[in-house]
Order: C-alpha cells, then sequence, then structure tokens
C-alpha cells in the first residue's frame, strides 16, 4: 500500500523520545516530575458540578460554533482582559476543544494553495509548540524555524527573515509568552509583526494559551496591540486556552478569535469535519472565563514555585528567571546529558531542548540543544525538591 510522506521526517515526537533516552536506566531517587506541561493545580470545584448539573445536554449534539453564551463570556473577557472592546461574538470568535485543534485548523482553513504561484512558506519559532511545524506540512507549506535564542531575546526576529521567503509567507505562528523559554512579546514586537504582516501580505496565528501565567505584569495581547494601531483584524487569528489558566487541560477547551472573513473560512472547515465540544462543557467554560478569584489564586501558586526557583537556582550560570509561562529553561551546556544525569543521580525527568527545535537546515545548530525546560507543574515541595537536585547535580 502507498504509504503518504507528509509527515515522515518529522522527528519522533518529544515525550516518547525521552522515554527511550531514560528507560535504559533507573532513577537516581524518587521521580520529580518536571518533563510535561501538564497543569497539576487543583481543578476549580465549579468545573465538576456545572457539568453534573448539565449532564442530561449529552444527549444532544452541540452547535459547531459553540453556544452564545460561551461566546459571550469570552467577549466579556477579552475586553476585561486587554482593555478592548469586545469582539462580536457573534462573527469573531469561535469556541475550540483547546488550542491546539485550533492551531492545526486554522492553517488548514488560511493558508492559500499557492501564494503568488509559489509554494507557500509557515514562519515558526524555533524552539517552538511542535503542532505548529505539522500544520505547515498538512497543508503544502515549507516550515522556515527563525531562531529565538538569547540573542534575540528569546523571540524570533521575523523582520530578519530573508525578504524572498516572506514574500511567500502565508502564514507566522508567535507565541507569547512563549514555550519554552517564558519570553513576553510587548506591544511594540506586536506592532512590528503586524506591519511585517501588512507588508508582506500574511496572517499571524497568535498563540496566547499562557497569557493569563505571568510573575508581575499581565502580558500585552495581539489584540490590544490590534486596537491600538488600528490594524486590519483580518491580519491575525488569537488563540486562548482554559487549560492553563484554569487548571483544566483535560475539559479541552479554548477559542480563537480572527476577523470576520477569516471566521467564516474557520467555521466552513469546522461545520464539515469539527468536532464541537460537549454542551455540559461549554456551559463549564463559559463560567471560567466569567471567574477571576481561581487564576488569580493559581498564578500565585506558580508565582510562590518561581519564587523557589530564583532563590534555589538564582546563582547558577545559564539561569534566567521567565517572565511568565510555568517552564524553567535553563542553558546547560549539553541538554541531552544534562537530563540523563538528573534522572540517573536525583531521579528527576525534564526535557532537553533539542526536543523542541530543529535545526534549520543541514549542518545548522538546533537552538535548544544546549538547554532543558523544567516545568514547575508539580505542587510546592515536589517542584522544590527537582530544584534543589538540578542545583546538586548541574550547578
Ligand atoms: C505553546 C502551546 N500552545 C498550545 C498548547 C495547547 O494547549 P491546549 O490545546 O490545551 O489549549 C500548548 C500545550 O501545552 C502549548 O504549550
Amino acid at each position: 500500500m502507498e504509504q503518504p510522506r507528509r509527515f515522515s521526517d518529522l522527528p519522533e515526537y518529544a515525550f516518547p523520545r525521552l522515554r527511550k533516552l531514560l528507560a535504559p536506566y533507573s532513577p537516581g531517587a524518587a521521580p520529580v516530575a518536571m518533563s510535561i506541561g501538564e497543569p497539576q493545580h487543583a481543578v476549580p470545584p465549579m468545573v465538576s458540578e456545572i457539568i453534573a448539573r448539565h449532564g442530561a445536554d449529552f444527549s444532544r449534539y452541540p452547535p459547531n460554533e459553540g453556544t452564545e453564551d460561551l461566546r459571550e463570556a469570552i467577549s466579556a473577557w477579552v475586553a476585561r482582559r486587554y482593555g478592548v472592546r469586545g469582539p462580536d461574538p457573534e462573527t469573531t470568535i469561535l469556541p475550540l476543544n483547546g488550542t491546539r485543534e485550533g492551531l492545526f485548523n486554522a492553517a488548514l482553513a488560511l493558508s492559500p494553495e499557492q501564494k503568488d504561484g509559489q509554494r507557500p512558506v509557515v514562519l515558526l519559532p524555533n524552539p517552538f509548540y511542535q503542532c505548529y511545524a505539522v500544520a505547515a506540512l498538512a497543508v503544502g507549506a515549507e516550515p522556515v524555524y527563525v531562531p529565538a535564542t538569547s540573542e534575540t531575546g528569546f523571540l524570533p526576529d521575523f523582520a530578519a527573515v530573508d525578504p524572498g521567503l516572506l514574500a511567500r509567507t502565508t502564514i507566522v505562528y508567535m507565541c507569547s509568552p512563549s514555550n519554552p523559554q517564558g519570553a513576553v512579546a510587548d506591544l511594540a514586537y506586536w506592532r512590528g509583526l503586524l506591519e511585517l504582516a501588512e507588508k508582506y501580505d500574511f496572517r499571524v496565528f497568535a498563540d496566547e494559551c499562557y497569557a493569563e501565567i505571568y510573575r508581575d505584569t499581565p502580558p500585552p495581547g495581539v489584540l490590544e496591540a490590534v486596537a491600538a494601531a488600528s490594524a486590519d483584524p483580518e491580519r491575525v487569528v488569537a488563540f486562548h486556552s482554559l487549560s492553563k489558566r484554569s487548571n483544566v487541560p483535560g475539559l479541552r477547551s479554548g477559542f480563537a478569535i480572527a476577523g470576520p472573513r477569516a471566521m467564516v473560512e474557520l467555521k466552513q472547515l469546522r461545520n464539515y469535519a469539527g468536532a464541537p465540544l460537549p454542551l455540559p462543557l461549554q456551559h463549564a467554560a463559559a463560567a471560567l472565563w466569567r471567574d477571576e478569584a481561581h487564576v488569580v489564586e493559581n498564578r500565585s501558586l506558580y508565582a510562590r514555585k518561581f519564587q523557589d526557583a530564583d532563590d534555589i537556582l538564582g546563582n547558577m550560570p545559564g539561569y534566567t528567571s521567565p517572565r511568565a509561562g510555568f517552564f524553567l529553561w535553563l542553558a546547560v551546556g549539553d541538554g541531552e546529558a544534562a537530563a540523563l544525569r538528573l534522572w540517573r543521580e536525583a531521579g528527576v525527568k525534564v526535557l532537553p531542548g533539542a526536543y523542541l527545535s530543529r535545526a534549520a537546515g543541514p549542518g545548522a545548530e538546533n537552538p535548544g540543544q544546549g538547554y532543558i525546560r523544567a516545568a514547575l507543574v508539580a505542587d510546592r515541595e515536589e517542584v522544590r525538591r527537582g530544584l534543589q537536585a538540578i542545583k546538586g547535580v548541574l550547578g
């Protein structure tokens, strides 16, 4: 049987690869989980109450475009969070099963087959959330990996990309706050990217799923930049999620905001091939977007753990305190060797940075090579143990 070749050259996915790396060795102490970015703080109690109350709705097919109530809750949250006029719930908001499916499907819906008769290019930050690269390949575009390293403040410098590639670009994926580095794009960065999008005629997919996990100052969002610059809303699709904000990665709930013309395409694809969110889950999601108290509490739990990280690792060369997100991105020389030592000597499981990034071409350096990513998602005691072990083994 003929096999598709579309995804054949993708490296093995990060977590099976890590399992293979560590499998031959036993942990040096009771394991500490810092490899996966799965929020572990408590699920807000309202979630199960609301789902139970609306259990009878599991008997109905949910609307593809989400309930009006959920879209209104999202619009009000965007207005509160970013100080902008609430986006129109009817024509610009699409509830999603988490941002991952939206980040993938939006490329299918919005990347043209060709640009000026040429193969499209999709730009992505490097390191990056792996879904972006698969989306680019799925639409037949050429993924181009743009370094987001210490030299560029851990943000990709898209304006420095070769103009020939920019001319073929249809989509730019941008993540802020970023996974894995926790870097934050300020309004000037977003404005510059919107200008570049206008100049070279592409769309920006803004992955802002870590927007609510920050230390002191709320990261500005792309929708704020669009409003401030009176930019064309069709240039941008913004993605948000409850997974991190509300500790419900298993609820699978997020949303996209796009200009009305782009939204027609997103809804068209969803009508034919999308999986709408079960109604009881949409009720819970609406309540979560309306509530801030649990988000403030959640943020403060992370802030304490990042304070611990500053206290324990502050003097370690290669340590920087991220402005947002829940990862440490630590410069350690050789990321794979460091991950292996941490596991064998202390039972600490972290991800080698190279598993989240790519060598941009033959002979090019993989920008994640010298790093490990450690997730501060477990409870404070376990995270403290992990931090102390990192200090002991690598410090
Ligand atoms: C950068 C980034 N984008 C998107 C996602 C997807 O999250 P979800 O689909 O749960 O919203 C994740 C999850 O870890 C992520 O780290």
